[in-house]
């Protein structure tokens, strides 16, 4: 690890789960507020999910938005497609555009699910065998979702595990030869059901925080069968937390997913070099995504602060993790030669 005046030098973070709203649910997030946002996480390259509102199902609804996050975001933001029932022919076509496929295979917010065997068949038939289709999976779901990496000899990656046998699940098939990949979030690393129970509708989510034992489990397969760590950042306003009748589950992860990782870190949870595996090699190599020339990160892994030390850039305004004790802050962010990030401020960013 690089050390330079008692800073660390590390490579700009990948998150590859990121809700960002656009369209549909701008006054939750938008391209220039999530971006924000993942700069001052240390977060140079993101990929935002397609639950939006219509939700991106369409080569030319893909195209429309990348076209704008390009236009508005500041760091690189790349997006998914997501699977819809209503437009399986035009997945070919979607494929040679997009990076990867998000199908949803339970019930979460909004309206993309794809239900019944013989669609999950077909989608995993047709978006081609080498590109990755990233689940939303939970369960039993989970083990379906192996049986089709297994049976179309095809990339699946497995979003946010969270339960014991899940994770035990994907070890066993990664033993196997299969094409899988799978990625776990702080909040389901860091918080368990009696945090659920404390922070009331702000530790809802889908999954669900589970028992200590899921979270030890996955603590064990730290260093092995977890490929990558994302925020799942899904921003929803206070308000909209708080005082409806029917919360909609998510938690705003950008900014805090790296100090929590810096923190398990100095606790020596896991090494350096493994988050830099988690949060930057892994995540970029799964999707492919470009390299960044010249973009680092620096780091004083001494500092000791209770997060969030700066207000936060995430429209939503609020942290699951507010009040944590945190090890590790990030002093700088520079993204392609330029400095996007100082002590803290995002530049070229007016609230
Ligand atoms: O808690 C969640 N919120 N889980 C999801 O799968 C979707 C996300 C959202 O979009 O808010
Ligand atoms: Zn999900
Ligand atoms: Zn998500």
């Amino acid at each position: 690890m690089k050390i330079n005046n008692g800073l660390m030098v590390l490579p700009g973070m990948a998150d590859v789960h990121v809700h960002l709203r656009v369209p549909g649910g701008e006054h939750k997030e938008d391209y220039r507020t999530g971006s924000a946002a993942a700069l001052a996480g240390g977060i140079t390259s993101l990929m935002a999910m397609p639950n939006t509102t219509p939700p991106i199902i369409t080569l030319e609804d893909w195209q429309t938005a990348q076209k704008k996050a390009n236009e508005e975001s500041l760091c690189d933001v790349a997006l998914f497609a997501g699977a819809s029932v209503t437009f399986l022919e035009s997945l070919p076509e979607l494929s040679r555009y997009a990076p990867a496929l998000k199908l949803y295979m339970d019930l979460t917010y909004g309206e993309l699910r794809v239900d019944g065997l013989d669609n999950l068949a077909r989608i995993a038939q047709l978006w081609p065998r080498e590109k990755v289709l990233a689940l939303h999976a939970e369960g039993d779901s989970v083990k379906t979702g192996l049986d089709l990496a297994k049976k179309y000899h095809r990339r699946v990656h497995f979003c946010h595990i969270s339960r014991k046998e899940e994770i035990e699940w994907i070890a066993a098939a990664k033993n196997q030869g299969l094409l899988v990949t799978c990625e776990v979030t702080p909040h389901h690393l860091f918080l368990n059901e009696s945090d659920a129970k404390r922070l009331g509708p702000l530790g809802d989510m889908r999954p669900r925080l589970a028992k200590q034992s899921d979270l030890d489990a996955l603590w064990a397969h730290i260093n092995t069968t977890i490929d990558c760590v994302a925020s799942d950042h899904a921003p929803h306003t206070l308000a909209e937390k708080q005082n409806s009748e029917n919360p909609p589950p998510g938690v705003p992860g950008l900014e805090s997913t790296l100090p929590l990782l810096l923190t398990a870190a100095a606790e020596g949870r896991l090494s350096y070099e493994r988050l830099v595996a988690l949060l930057a090699v892994n995540p970029r190599r799964i999707y492919g995504l470009p390299e960044q020339p010249e973009t680092w990160i620096e780091v004083d892994p001494k500092a000791c602060y209770v997060f969030p030390e700066h207000s936060l850039y995430t429209k939503c305004g609020w942290s699951p993790f507010s009040g944590f004790p945190v090890q590790g802050r990030i002093r700088k962010v520079v993204l392609r030669g330029k400095d996007a990030v100082k002590d803290g401020v995002v530049h070229e960013f007016v609230r």
